[in-house]
């Protein structure tokens, strides 16, 4: 790869269903980035598309009574569909990809073909868990409490003919590339990878590649009853879409190897599998895997199923494009995991683009408009009396595009935001400390030092403007409106060149680039509007149930004998080689740490969940899962949507002492 071209991907995303603002987060970061390098001169090629094959999508389509592909090009092509998502959001992608292409489909089954053919994959069983009236193979892993994840019914032992794909082969290749280079980040991932998944009972595992149990996804060409499956479909997207094995691009010599950017519940299919296949062809790995964390609501994971998805298209149009790119990019460290609220999102809004950018520029251009008529005098950056919070707005404004750098090249993009406010915020304090508005009442005296005060303003306001471009693209041109800056000082180049605008710019008055919102009445709006989703959502099939009520009488002394305590989280972590389990360390009022284990990691994220008050039952006999003992059981409440099992844990207010008994 030339080192000026440059490529990026996101993930590609199920099209199973719409989109939430998780998939948006990834996507504006992934255009961040991209636009970033754009910026630096890169020619940039950025990828984002669907992964549309898998049972999952047939099931959701013989429901809605139409063929998959009639499903996915609803999603997908429909009306406020994904294209249509990410042309409101202006992300800049250059190509789209969906695994039913049919160059994507031909050149996987040459890829499947050539693996095989190498010895890289051979036919072996399948063995897993069925659901009958769902038609589903699951894994022990995917199972909910033993049962189906979709309808919550029993599963039997199954067995199916299948392909695997040799991984085991290239494990020790893997985890050099894992421990000894930087290819995979944020870094704090690699160990879990390499002890989770190589260095684990058994070592890396060979990996399922095709099934037979359904239909919807690409044919094995030598062995037509089988499809591929959805991993090796999906995986490969990266370079199919390049002209990878097909004619209908040519650009796999140019951009491969890219950056991959996803999500951290796909870093090991990402790190570990996607290396092994491409060097199973002897192709070059990604450049990086970048695993970013998630957006969650009340602690909880974002799921379609719990209730609580945010629509990015509705968001958008309420807060606007720029401000809600801005809010996701600037709040949530890109490798961490974050809380979204609304409430968030309007105080970001208000706190850092009304107030402290909106401001700078709206301050700045009337009084320059003002004291000047939109145009400083001739000479203006040159004044020489300059004193000390001159010198030190420069020269933060001059430091500043070094400092971002990092941050992007890091891909901390939140870091490169902070260092950009940190210098619109020295702005406002400029203003406050050189107060033009005292200057402008002498003219005669002041007039210079006034002009270049305001000068140096504009200065910075355009600098942090380049800097913010890929963040905030519309804004930032009506912003370079206003304060008169032509293309040729919109540059990577001039951001870190003090004084590249003129003095005899024109200066313009413009609307507010970012009106404040009225919190309360917004969250009044919201709240409205999830009302409308939630009750549209009934009318159009979206079951919620709950477990039938019991028949059966308790007598109360045997009501009375469940100790139910109410019990505080002291720590939670994810038990190791276990999807299902967290591991709590409860403050019980005893001044003895209890230990309970939970199968609850699907709801919840461990982090979320130190400090909370829930109920737990102390006088269950003591239980051993994975080899720790669990004493009692945590509380969490059940409904079903569309069948499927979703847990909150009961949480009683903090105020409750611990050890309070329930009665
Ligand atoms: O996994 N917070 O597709 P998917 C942040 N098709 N990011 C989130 C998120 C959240 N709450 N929810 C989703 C798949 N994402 C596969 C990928 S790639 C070859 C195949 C983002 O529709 C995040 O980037 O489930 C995550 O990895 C991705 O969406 C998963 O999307």
């Amino acid at each position: 790869m030339n080192s000026k071209n440059y490529y990026i991907t996101t993930p590609i995303y199920y099209p199973s269903d719409k989109l939430h603002i998780g998939h948006a987060y990834c996507t504006v970061a992934t255009d961040c980035l991209a636009r970033y390098r754009r910026l630096q001169g890169y020619n940039v090629m950025f990828l984002t598309g669907t992964d549309e094959h898998g049972q999952k999508i047939e099931n959701k389509a013989k429901e809605a009574g139409i063929t998959p592909k009639e499903f996915v090009d609803r999603i997908v092509e429909g009306k406020r569909g994904v294209k249509d998502l990410w042309k409101l959001m202006n992300i800049s992608n250059d190509r789209f990809i969906r695994t039913t292409d049919e160059y994507h489909e031909k050149s996987i089954q040459k890829l499947f073909h050539k693996m095989y053919d190498k010895g890289d994959i051979y036919k072996g069983t399948y063995k897993g868990k069925y659901c009958t009236p769902c038609e589903s193979f699951w894994t022990e892993s995917q199972l909910v409490n033993g049962k189906c994840p979709d309808c919550g019914r029993d599963v039997v032992d199954a067995e199916e003919e299948a392909y695997f794909f040799r991984a085991s082969k290239y494990a020790d290749r893997v985890r050099k590339l894992l421990t000894e280079t930087d290819f995979l980040e944020p870094a704090s991932r690699v160990n879990e990878m390499v002890n989770n998944f190589i260095d684990c009972e058994g070592g890396l595992q060979d990996l399922c590649v095709s099934r037979t149990s359904f239909t919807w996804g690409v044919p094995v060409d030598f062995d037509p009853k089988h499809v591929v499956y959805v991993w090796f479909d999906a995986l490969f997207n990266y370079i199919t879409a390049l002209g990878y094995d097909n004619d209908e691009y040519d650009d796999y010599e140019k951009f491969w190897p890219g950056v991959n950017i996803v999500g951290k519940e796909i870093v090991r299919f990402h790190s570990i599998y996607w290396p092994a296949f491409l060097m199973s062809l002897d192709l070059p790995v990604p450049k990086k895997v970048f695993g970013h964390g998630w957006l969650m609501i009340d602690g909880g994971k974002m799921s379609k199923s719990r209730g609580n998805v945010v629509d990015p298209y509705i968001l958008s149009e309420l807060f606007g494009v720029d401000a809600l790119r801005f809010f996701l990019m600037r709040t949530f460290p890109f490798g961490s995991d974050g809380n979204f609220t609304n409430e968030l999102l309007i105080q970001t809004i208000n706190s850092d683009l009304a107030n402290d950018l909106g401001n700078l520029v709206s301050r700045t251009t009337a009084m320059v408009m003002k004291y000047f008529d939109g145009v400083l005098p001739a000479g203006c950056s040159g004044y020489a009396a300059r004193e000390a919070c001159d010198e030190d707005l420069i020269s933060m404004s001059s430091a500043l595009r070094d400092k971002y750098e990092k941050a992007m090249d890091g891909y901390a993009p939140h870091d490169a935001l902070t260092e950009v406010f940190r210098v619109i915020q020295r702005a406002n304090k400029y203003i406050d400390e050189t107060a033009p508005w005292v200057l402008a009442k002498d003219m005669d005296a002041n007039g210079s030092r006034l002009a270049f005060v305001l000068y140096n303003l504009l200065e910075s306001a355009r600098i942090c403007g380049v800097l913010l471009t890929p963040f905030i693209p519309s804004s930032c041109d009506k912003l370079f409106d206003y304060i008169g800056t032509s293309s040729d000082i919109r540059t990577w180049d001039s951001a870190a060149e003090w004084g590249s605008l003129p003095e005899s710019v024109k200066v313009e008055k413009g609307e507010n680039l970012f009106p404040r919102i009225d919190e309360e009445k917004m969250l009044n709006e919201l709240e409205e509007i999830e009302q409308n989703l939630k009750k549209d959502a009934g009318g159009s099939g979206n079951e919620v149930t709950v477990d039938p009520f019991l028949e059966e009488k308790v007598d109360f002394d045997t009501f009375c004998r469940n100790d139910l305590r109410v019990v505080k989280v002291k720590a939670c972590e994810a038990v190791k080689k276990s999807d299902k389990l967290l591991r709590f360390t409860l403050d019980d009022g005893t001044g003895q740490d209890r230990q309970i284990l939970s199968g609850i990691h699907k709801w919840y994220e461990p982090e979320t969940l130190v400090g909370k008050t829930l109920v737990a039952i102390v006088n269950l006999p003591p239980r051993k899962m994975m080899g720790l003992e669990s004493n009692g059981m945590l509380l969490s409440a059940v409904h079903y949507e569309n069948g499927e099992e979703t847990l909150s844990l009961v949480m009683p207010g903090d105020d409750i002492p611990a050890g309070s008994r329930l009665c």
